[in-house]
């Protein structure tokens, strides 16, 4: 087993996979491959007569999962799926996937342990790196072009919108005089400096800040609006959508796109609540904790 292996525990797996429903022969697609857990336990289901499509936008992890993956196949011999891997955002599925040809469609939202963990790609503010939080790495402003960038005004409103930051006018004042920001640890101290941790507090105060930064450089909520305004048409009647997410702008993303598709007779929505990770799981992997999946069925 590698570090990798070790450190990855895919979130909520069971729970995944049994909503998914795979069936042997079908066609499922992984919109976020990530280190391949979730994708792994589909492979494993599918039998040769199957077909995974998986998607990564970053480079890095999709190379991860192709070794993975190929180590699954490898075990799994005759019995291996074919499989198709894509090294585009999951917002443009169309152009990559038939419609009505899907049997079963996974998304597991937010930056996987890989990106987290390596200071390099500068997502966390526990480690010092240079302030990228690009998940594709070859397009795109990084962090740091956002914040040395955009006006105080835009800085404050997206902090505020993608962070649900109260004192982000504070914090936006502040990095612009702190500028140019060009490290994780520069940008949390100043964040930490203009708006100190609250009692009542648990998290970092530069928590919302950086995720705030992460979701505007990555266009994260509108590759989901466009994933879930694709979904529909791309699933077989009866096939299951199924996605993880991580903050409640994400879900709430989630929620009222299928109870809006419910409404119109699209979908017949499998969770009413939410499915959380129990104790054993939190314990295990922490970052568990925070995710809601949802699951629905395509009429
Ligand atoms: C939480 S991880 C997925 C973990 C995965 N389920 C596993 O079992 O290892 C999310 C992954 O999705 C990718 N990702 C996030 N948003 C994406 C998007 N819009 N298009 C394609 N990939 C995306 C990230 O690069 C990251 O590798």
């Amino acid at each position: 087993m590698t570090n990798t292996d070790q450190r990855h525990v895919p979130v909520l797996f069971k729970e995944a996979i049994d909503l998914l429903r795979v069936r042997p022969g079908g066609t499922y697609v992984d919109c976020t491959l990530g280190l391949a857990g979730h994708a792994a336990g589909i492979l494993k289901l599918l039998g040769p007569d199957g077909h995974l499509i998986g998607f990564d936008r970053d480079p890095e992890a999709l190379d991860l999962a192709k070794v993975r993956l190929g180590r699954v196949l490898n075990e799994l011999g005759a019995k291996a799926p074919r499989i198709t891997l894509v090294g585009e955002a999951f917002g443009n599925i169309a152009g990559h996937v038939e419609p009505a040809s899907v049997d079963g469609l996974l998304a597991d939202f937010g930056v996987s342990s890989l990106q987290f963990d390596e200071a390099r790609r500068g997502f966390s503010f526990q480690a010092d790196g240079p302030l990228d939080m690009r998940m594709d790495t070859r397009q795109g402003p990084t962090a740091a072009q956002v914040v040395n960038e955009a006006n105080e005004r835009e800085l404050a409103d997206l902090i505020y919108e993608y962070g649900e930051e109260r004192r982000s006018r504070r914090i936006a004042r502040a990095i612009v005089r702190g500028r140019p920001v060009t490290t994780t640890e520069q940008l949390s101290r100043i964040v930490a400096s203009a708006a100190r941790t609250m009692n009542h507090e648990r998290i970092h105060p530069a928590t919302r800040t950086f995720q705030a930064l992460r979701i505007y450089v990555n266009r994260e909520l509108d590759e989901i609006r466009t994933l879930l305004e694709a979904a529909p048409k791309l699933l077989k009647p009866s096939a299951r959508l199924v996605v993880i997410s991580f903050h409640s702008l994400e879900d709430r993303i989630a929620k009222d796109s299928l109870r809006e598709g419910a409404q119109k007779g699209v979908w017949e929505i499998l969770t009413r609540k939410p499915v959380t990770a129990g104790e054993e799981e939190i314990e295990i992997n922490p970052r568990s904790r925070s995710a809601k999946l949802r699951a629905a069925e395509r009429r």
